[in-house]
């Protein structure tokens, strides 16, 4: 009993929270990857982003994580958060407990500690999918832009916020497994070009990209991307009408 009083901070006083930080450094042959605490006041509404600038302002230098907007729009911050994939910026230490546990996404190449570069794999899959307006039409530059319909830009919005944060393909048993699968993020695009009126390509265009166990038929439905996608993005939704509509082309081709 008087244990646990004395482990109660008195009133006004901060909480003392313990961040466990996966640390590693790949570019250092001597580095092995090993847990580290930190521990850190608590002060009213702090997010993690604030208290691992304060632990690199004040304890460690070293340490490295990625941070650009604050906002929860460059996608940069994400991190495992006590095991689950979430934007550091948008997290309040308060929402969590004692000790906080902080790791990198996994399957993105690391670059040290809790930074890793998802904007290599975004490009390289960008390039891959091809998720820009495909339209044979000639270039007329002179010609107004055609209007589009409400509907599609509100569709097209929808699925355009995509932050490119990683979390989807990190909490993805699949991309897992396979190297090469495009992940909820790839769908997610190709399902946005898909109904881009400007653009021109066919469902088999399409199937062509990700009519394999590489794209829409590599996922088996585990859904950790939709639950953990920090925008709330309809990708179970997408992904089942994607399935649906390359299926037809598929069985169209036998
Ligand atoms: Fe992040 Fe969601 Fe985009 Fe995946 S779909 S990259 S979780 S914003
Ligand atoms: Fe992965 Fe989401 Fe499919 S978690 S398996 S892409 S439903
Ligand atoms: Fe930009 Fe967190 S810093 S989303």
């Amino acid at each position: 009993m008087i244990s646990i009083l004395r482990r109660r901070p008195k009133p006004g006083t901060p909480r003392r929270i313990t961040l466990r930080i996966l640390r590693h450094n790949p570019a250092d042959p001597a580095s092995t990857p090993h847990q580290q605490d930190f521990l850190v006041d608590e002060a009213e509404g702090m997010t993690l982003f604030i208290a691992l600038n304060e632990i690199r302002a004040t304890q460690d230098p070293s340490l490295q994580f990625d941070f650009v907007c604050r906002a929860g729009i460059c996608g940069s911050c994400a991190m495992l958060i006590n095991g689950r994939p979430s934007l550091a910026c948008r997290t309040l230490t308060q929402d969590l407990g004692d000790v906080i546990t902080l790791a990198p996404l996994p399957f993105f190449e690391l670059i040290g500690d809790l930074s890793v570069n998802t904007g290599k794999w975004m490009r390289g899959t960008s390039e891959r999918l091809q998720t820009w307006v495909h339209n044979d039409a000639p270039v007329d530059l002179d010609a107004l832009e055609a209007p589009m319909a409400p509907a599609d830009a509100e569709a097209i919005y929808e699925l355009d916020r995509c932050i490119e944060c990683g979390c989807c393909v990190a909490g993805c048993g699949t991309a897992q497994m396979r190297e090469r699968f495009v992940g909820a993020i790839g769908l997610n695009k190709i399902a946005r070009f898909r109904i881009d009126p400007r653009d021109t390509r066919s469902d088999e265009d399409f199937y062509e990209l990700v009519g394999d166990d590489d794209g829409v038929f590599g996922c088996m439905s585990l859904l950790g991307c939709h639950d953990v996608c920090p925008k709330q993005l309809p990708l179970q939704t997408q992904i089942a009408f994607l399935r649906r509509k390359l299926a037809i082309v598929g069985l169209r081709g036998d």
